[in-house]
């Protein structure tokens, strides 16, 4: 049987016969999470199952490029078509899974499928608000070493397209970026931070003037 591994971040994950997902989780709680989810969704954005057993799911294997490799080398219209995307499906996918936010976001965990962009990964979904979840995603791509000019033109369309409390995103934008850049031991003096958030700030004050 061909088998080839994911980087995998807690959990081991292999693709066999370049077709189907097997996902065998450490712990049995991830484990009922993501089953759980995965069948509320039963295939929407999102991988079916096939079949479970013991702590593990054999799912469909989503053919696509990982949203990171795509992300990091965008140029600025891609970023944009990049960061439409993602909106559509955070904001489908927070109303299927009845106001839940997957928790992680990180990059690999979703992929650019076709027109659409399918979420892998749900073991750690919570109760949660959209902006939170905007807020997570933003901070992973401000803090990726992608382009600067794609970075702005993913977020600016990221955000245009969901329907967010555009001050409450913003409180929690600097809660999960000195989160994550604690985390990954940057400076976030030293990051793109302060520039984009000017201009999404800037860009929605004239936005404002105009309605
Ligand atoms: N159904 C799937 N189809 C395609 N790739 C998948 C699928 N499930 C997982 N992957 C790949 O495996 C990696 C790890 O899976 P993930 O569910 O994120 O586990 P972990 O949380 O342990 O990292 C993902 O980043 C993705 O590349
Ligand atoms: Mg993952």
């Amino acid at each position: 049987m061909d088998q080839r591994r994911f980087i995998s971040r807690k959990n081991e994950v292999v693709l066999l016969n370049g077709n189907v997902v097997v996902k065998s989780f450490k712990d049995t709680k991830n484990f009922d999470i993501e089953y759980q989810m995965l069948s509320l969704l039963s295939g929407f954005l999102s991988p079916k199952i096939i079949e479970t057993k013991d702590n593990s799911i054999k799912m469909e294997y989503v053919k696509g490029d990982l949203l990171l490799d795509r992300y990091l080398c965008a140029d600025t219209e891609e970023g944009a078509v990049l960061g439409k995307m993602l909106g559509n499906s955070v904001e489908a996918l927070f109303c299927r899974m009845q106001s839940k936010i997957a928790f992680d976001e990180n990059f690999r965990n979703y992929i650019v499928c076709g027109d659409s962009i399918f979420r892998v990964d749900f073991e750690e979904t919570k109760q949660g608000k959209i902006e939170e979840w905007c807020a997570k995603i933003v901070s992973f791509a401000i803090l990726y070493s992608a382009p600067f000019e794609t970075k702005i033109s993913f977020i600016n369309s990221l955000v245009g397209e969901v329907c967010i409390a555009r001050d409450e995103f913003l409180n929690l934008l600097q809660e999960e970026i000195v989160f994550l850049s604690g985390r990954w031991g940057v400076d976030l003096n030293n990051t793109d931070y302060f520039f984009i958030l000017n201009d999404l700030m800037s860009k929605w004050k004239r936005q404002g003037k105009k309605d």
